[in-house]
């Protein structure tokens, strides 16, 4: 039996940098007044049809949806704002704080095509605030992307930066857009073609080589914002340069879904090829609104985990697991059993210690020590347990301490918590 494509296991070898990212990530999103959600892997289809948009490439071919036995359609998040959206309106959490700040990290399906850096099952980092309209809670959750990549030790990241307008903008933006591709129909996709009335800021994300080609030259939304729009813009801009983040402003970025209005932001890496971006967000005023809740402002952005991670493993940056305290050596039954017990006593206080209970010689066992990277290894065979002596051993000084067993346990405590 096999994964079937485009989903993988992550081995426990590769894990120590899953696990030190989760650990960076949640203490700086806690830091900064962030608090964990949870949400459920599977929504109705309308859920994600409604607020990534109808005409996206997610929502068109990308999405795992399946007829629920009694009648209605469910899907496989795709990603994570619309639930937690969701969330956020069904518990009213607008009416007793209408400003919050969430985190998650999960699994999201989409039926891509895999190579390097896309799967069909991959995580996400997602962060999401909701509530504030102002520009500073953009640059700030821009700067925290960036602090969180710096702590890391990541390197070669671009920040791309854009404003999309809002619906007061987006009519003379689709005008000028429309007017600009009167001439060039013929050029593009059959999607793009369908997309024209529709949707026609989709066709400036489409990845067809003809349309980007055909786009080139294209009306830009930050050249045709509203005065709030151009206002809210340049307070991020300026806010970002006085931190000294590093960032572009990225006029082609449209970025993928449609519920997008004002920042939007991709943190780009030269490292995976064509999949180039690491994180993605912006914000998304009116999809509340939209979902059934009260208008509400809101912007977050979601990490692609397994991205990162590659990211990180080309840098070499590694995270090695913390080394075993103590490995303890049980040569025959009545060793076994006692070691049994003192492990379960150390493991409770915190040291960490394993036996290997099958019976395997002294030898086998010191080199299963060795592998474990084990500092101490403590040998108890059946002549130790008759002279009531232990032996342990540093591995590093390879000094040889005895023991007995009478007050091993506190004898260990001491040594191994010094
Ligand atoms: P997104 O740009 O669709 O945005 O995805 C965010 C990140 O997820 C991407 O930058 C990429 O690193 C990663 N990603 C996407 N698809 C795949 C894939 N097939 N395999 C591996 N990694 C992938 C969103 O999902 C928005 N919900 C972000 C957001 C949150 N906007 C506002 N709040």
């Amino acid at each position: 039996m096999q994964t079937i494509r485009g989903f993988r296991d992550i081995l426990p070898e590769h894990i120590s940098l899953w696990q030190k990212v989760e650990r960076e990530a949640f203490a700086l999103f806690e830091s900064f007044g962030f608090k964990e959600i949870r949400i459920p892997v599977l929504e109705k289809t309308d859920l994600f049809a409604r607020s990534i948009g109808e005409t996206t490439d997610i929502v068109e071919k990308e999405m795992y949806t399946f007829a629920d036995r009694k009648g209605g359609h469910l899907t496989l998040r795709p990603e994570a704002t619309a639930s937690i959206c969701r969330s956020y309106i069904q518990h009213k959490m607008y009416a007793t704080d209408p400003l919050r700040k969430f985190y998650m990290t999960g699994p999201m399906f989409r039926r891509e095509r895999p190579q390097k850096g896309r799967y069909r099952q991959f995580y996400q980092i997602d962060a999401e605030v909701f509530g504030v309209e102002s520009a500073y809670i953009d640059a700030e959750l821009i700067f925290l992307l960036n602090e969180l990549f710096k702590r890391l030790g990541l390197t070669g990241l671009t920040a791309h930066v854009n404003s999309l307008g809002c619906p007061e903008c987006r009519p003379s933006f689709q005008r000028a857009l429309l007017d600009f591709l009167g001439e060039k129909k013929e050029a593009l996709c059959e999607n793009c073609t369908r997309r024209i009335q529709k949707n026609p800021l989709r066709i400036l994300d489409c990845k067809v080589e003809t349309c980007q080609r055909a786009l080139q030259g294209a009306p830009a939304t930050i050249d045709h914002l509203c005065p709030a729009c151009d206002d809210h813009f340049a307070i991020v801009r300026t806010t970002l340069k006085k931190q000294g983040v590093e960032f572009m402003v990225d006029k082609s970025l449209v970025r993928g879904l449609d519920y997008y209005t004002r920042t939007a932001w991709e943190i780009k890496t030269t490292t995976l090829g064509a999949q180039s971006a690491v994180a993605g967000g912006g914000r998304y005023d009116g999809l509340v609104k939209e979902l059934g809740g009260p208008a509400t402002p809101a912007i977050g952005f979601a990490i692609g985990f397994d991205r990162l991670v590659e990211v990180m493993e080309q840098l070499e940056i590694a995270s090695p697991p913390p080394p075993l305290d103590l490995f303890i050596i049980a040569l025959g039954d009545a060793a076994r059993e006692q070691a049994y017990h003192w492990s379960c006593q150390l493991n409770q206080r915190g040291i960490r210690t394993e036996v290997d209970f099958r019976e395997k010689s002294l030898k086998s066992l010191m080199k299963r020590a060795d592998k474990l990277n084990a500092a101490h290894v403590l040998i108890a065979g059946e002549n130790e347990l008759k002279k009531n002596q232990l032996i342990l051993r540093n591995m590093e000084t390879k000094n040889q301490t005895s023991l007995s067993i009478d007050t091993l346990v506190p004898e260990l405590l001491k040594i191994l918590k010094s």
